[in-house]
């Protein structure tokens, strides 16, 4: 009985998907075959591929300007063409404004109330109100508080000066710290105690690597109705109980002691101060101001923690833009006898390095966005429907031979005043697109270059037999990582 039961429920599902996989096909739009009930996405459950090269490879195996792709059940267009990208993220905008991921005010409210995952009104009226925390003038304010946590990481370097290192670790401290004390003015000091709690905090809060929070994350993304049946949360639940009571307990302190540090939590709270009645968001419960900073911890510790460690790992493997790299931050220390907010956007080698090390490992290897409205591309005629998903292939592009010869090199000079004004727009992705391109580029560019500046300038980072040589990236990661360390060695200079 059981056995008949068990066919027939396998018949309906195997019905429903059968039909929804016709799609495309009835659109007449070419797309990737889908593989029974995971759509396109088989080799990423199966954990035989990481998402980037999942997208990466279903884009190299079509030159049209776009390909339909389903992921489990749910038809989604891939697009290819930087042209049409341009359209759907900056020109029409207004039709593309919200990602496709599921929200749930009732279940998930800290997820309701970040900028990441915040939908119409309530993302635009937020982004409004918490773009001037980003500016230059804000973020060099707070160059001081950073300056502390590369001393950190500079003396870890020089006691461990001669050994093998393990790169990510070392920088997922030094991300830690930084966003520990911008975001929620504590120092966490998580060079000197291996037991931080708000570093085993981190490393849970968006923890793909347990399966039950990875299929919640995906959920977020990929089967929106999951996220209200079992009402998940995007982040993980007590680690976010945790960093709500850090940050209240913070901003109680601050009222309390009239302190000012220049930080996010006296940004956001002056932002509270000056709310008028006219305004369309308000931080009128602390919760809204804590899920920001959490929203800046999960956004922005692995994804520029990794950043670093990479470019370290690509540096040793490549001695002469080591070398260059440090000849150029030693000039510029001896010019200026430190670094400065202002000296650090001066070194044009840093920015094309770090901008290489974005190009080969985007941390992001797509965007999302939404049709809020009927679309039809000009181009071909062919009209998106309301409420389908788009995929913006950034691992795809940045592989592209088209746009970046011999892809697999890591070659900053493609990012070289001369070259960078040949670049085909829309090409170059790491930080996202239009008005709704990452919030936290500025704060990430210079956290990843004033301790890049500070490093090279004293330490030589070398592969050791224990280096992954090609690297691989774990299917089980969210971002582009390999398992296990990454270990260099690192010498004084
Ligand atoms: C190397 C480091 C980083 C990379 C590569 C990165 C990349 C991205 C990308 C690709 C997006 C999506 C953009 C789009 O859809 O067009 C994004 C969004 C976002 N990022 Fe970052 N990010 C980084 C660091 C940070 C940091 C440090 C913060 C905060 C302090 C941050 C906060 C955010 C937020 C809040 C959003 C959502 C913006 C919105 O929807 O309006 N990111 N990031």
């Amino acid at each position: 009985m059981i056995l008949i039961y068990f066919i027939f429920f396998f018949l309906i599902l195997y019905y429903l998907y059968s039909k929804n996989y016709t799609f495309w096909q009835s659109l007449k739009v070419p797309f990737d075959k889908p593989f029974f009930l995971f759509g396109s996405f088989y080799n990423i459950a199966a954990r035989k591929e990481h998402v980037f090269e999942r997208i990466r490879t279903i884009y190299n195996e079509f030159s049209t300007p776009y390909v339909g792709i389903y992921i489990f059940h749910q038809p989604i267009l891939l697009i290819r063409s930087p042209e049409i990208l341009k359209k759907v993220l900056v020109k029409d905008f207004d039709k593309f404004t919200n990602r496709n991921i599921a929200t749930n005010e009732a279940a998930d409210p800290l997820a309701f109330h970040t900028l990441f995952i915040a939908k119409d009104a309530v993302w635009r009226n937020l982004r409004a109100k918490l773009s001037p925390v980003f500016t230059s003038g804000k973020m060099k304010l707070m160059f001081p508080l950073m300056q502390e946590c590369v001393d950190d990481l500079h003396s870890f370097l020089s006691q461990h000066a001669g050994e093998e290192i393990e790169v990510k670790m070392m920088m997922k401290k030094y991300s830690v710290d930084i966003i520990s004390t911008c975001a929620f003015g504590i120092n966490t000091f998580c060079f000197r105690n291996d037991n931080s709690e708000i570093l085993k905090m981190a490393t849970k809060l968006v923890d793909f690597k347990s399966f039950v929070r990875s299929i919640s994350i995906f959920s977020f993304f990929f089967l929106p109705r999951f996220v209200d049946i079992f009402r998940l949360t995007f982040a993980d639940k007590s680690a976010s109980d945790y960093l709500i009571s850090v940050f209240k307990n913070t901003l109680q302190e601050r009222e309390k002691r009239k302190i000012i540090r220049h930080d996010f939590i006296d940004l956001l709270n002056n932002l509270r101060k000056s709310e008028t009645i006219t305004d369309g968001y308000k931080f009128d419960d602390d919760i809204k101001m804590a899920a920001q900073a959490i929203a800046f911890f999960s956004a922005g510790n692995d994804t520029t923690s990794i950043t670093l460690a990479l470019t370290c790992y690509e540096l040793s493997l490549n001695k002469a833009i080591q070398d260059r790299l440090r000849q150029e931050v030693t000039e510029n220390f001896h010019e200026n006898g430190s670094f400065t907010y202002e000296t650090i956007q001066q070194m044009k080698y840093l920015d094309m390095v770090i901008s290489e090390t974005l190009r080969k490992y985007p941390l992001a290897p797509f965007l999302t966005r939404e049709a809020d409205v009927d679309y039809t591309f000009e181009e071909t005629g062919f009209t998106l429907g309301k409420g389908v998903s788009i995929i913006v292939p950034i691992s795809g592009l940045h592989y592209d031979p088209q746009y970046y010869p011999q892809p697999d090199k890591y070659d900053p000079e493609r990012f070289s005043d001369d070259n960078k004004k040949n670049l085909t727009p829309y090409t170059y992705l790491p930080f996202g697109e239009g008005p709704r391109n990452c919030i936290g580029q500025r704060f990430a560019l210079l956290v990843s270059k004033v301790a890049m500046a500070a490093i090279i300038k004293d330490f030589v980072f070398d592969v050791t037999d224990k280096t992954p040589v090609p690297l691989r990236f774990d299917p089980g990661s969210l971002f582009v990582q390999n398992r296990g360390g990454l270990h260099l060695k690192v010498t004084k200079v």
